[in-house]
């Protein structure tokens, strides 16, 4: 019991030293940006003592679900204190030293700022851009390779946590095939990244088949070399496209897909709800976790859109407003499910 109480401080330690830290980097990064390009200043954001309040209220009850799920063995406590330190810090000097190259294509509003050597009719028009301003968009290793960190400072140390929570409604998904062997089924994760989902799954799913999709070459060489030494069966990475998705009818029973939804288009979110649809075995669960909206979030729009005037998100605003869970009824969806979790919101829903 004791032991339990020591290992339940030390995670909450852990996630408010890496809360901390992002914060940190934030408030710097912010600061030299203003003194070093007056020109370019954020609008203020103003965070008032009820958001500030709200914000730690939510990240508190996201660390306690993270924590619980794990004391049920819904997933290993040890995902719980895997944090790849050594590749941060080899990925933390390069982000500062991209900085600038980020503040000035904000400066510019230039979006299309993409290595020379691509083809771009391998990608469609919607991805050729450069989200959050990051160079070369998700078209290059070098994009890949500090990607990870980024994210984990965007949500001051929380991403992982939050991408955990697609694991409690996949694994009671799943349930409707538990007449089955493990080793049978197959669960896939679309535009994976840089597999950090990934390793989350293996994790959780020790013995069923993994696949992760992605259309960034260069984000699968990521995930390949930081799942590679993973316990358990080889994770296939495939790359391809979420509007087309390269497998037949009926042939997966369970799919997730994290952080995704909020940079497509509208009418492109839909087709891949649809193959979602196609790609499920009847049965089969669908999870998606991505940012929070502003029906059930409102006490965060404010956080919201500054998320949309600091980052280019050409599609966010869309994003919050639009009730997904009507698109998927009409699809075909059933007993569809959300819930939010400090700045993510997680749908869950069986074919
Ligand atoms: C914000 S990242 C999320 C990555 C990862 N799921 C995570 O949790 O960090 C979005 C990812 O979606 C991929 N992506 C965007 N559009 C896609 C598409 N149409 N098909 C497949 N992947 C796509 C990008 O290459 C990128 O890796």
């Amino acid at each position: 019991m004791a032991r339990e109480q020591i290992s339940k401080i030390a995670y909450k330690t852990l996630q408010q030293g890496k809360s901390i830290a992002g914060l940190a980097h934030k408030e710097l990064s912010t600061r030299i940006m203003n003194f070093m390009l007056p020109d370019n200043k954020l609008g203020d954001f103003n965070i008032d003592k009820k958001l500030l309040i709200d914000i730690q209220n939510s990240m508190d009850f996201l660390r306690e679900e993270d924590w619980n799920d794990a004391e049920k063995n819904i997933y290993p406590k040890k995902l719980l204190f895997d944090e790849p330190w050594l590749r941060y810090l080899t990925q933390y000097p390069k982000i500062w030293l991209d900085m600038p190259n980020t503040w000035d294509r904000r400066r510019k509003q230039n979006y299309q700022d993409l290595p020379n050597n691509i083809d771009n009719e391998n990608y469609p028009k919607y991805y050729l851009r450069n989200f959050h301003h990051q160079t070369d968009g998700y078209l290059s290793d070098f994009s890949a390779s500090i990607y990870d960190l980024q994210v984990e400072i965007l949500f001051n140390g929380s991403a992982d946590s939050m991408r955990r929570r697609i694991i409690k409604p996949l694994k009671e998904g799943l349930h409707n095939f538990s007449n089955r062997k493990k080793s049978s089924l197959k669960i896939l994760d679309v535009a994976t990244g840089s597999g950090r989902t990934l390793k989350q799954l293996r994790g959780a799913f020790p013995k069923e088949n993994i696949i992760g999709l992605d259309l960034s070459g260069s984000y699968l060489k990521e995930a390949s070399r930081f799942i590679s030494n993973l316990e358990g069966d080889l994770i296939e990475l495939v790359k391809g496209n979420a509007e087309e998705l390269p497998f037949g009818d009926n042939s997966h029973q369970a799919i997730s897909c994290v952080y995704l939804f909020h940079e497509l288009p509208r009418t492109v979110r839909e087709k891949v709800l649809k193959e979602f649809f196609r790609v499920l075995e009847p049965g089969g669960v669908l999870v998606i976790a991505d940012s929070i909206q502003e029906n059930d979030s409102p006490d965060f729009i404010q956080i919201m859109e500054n998320f949309h005037k600091s980052f280019h998100e050409p599609f966010y605003c869309d994003y919050i407003k639009e009730d997904i869970n009507s698109k998927m009824e009409q699809i075909g969806f059933n007993n569809i499910k959300t819930k939010s979790f400090f700045m993510t919101k997680v749908w869950s829903a069986v074919k």
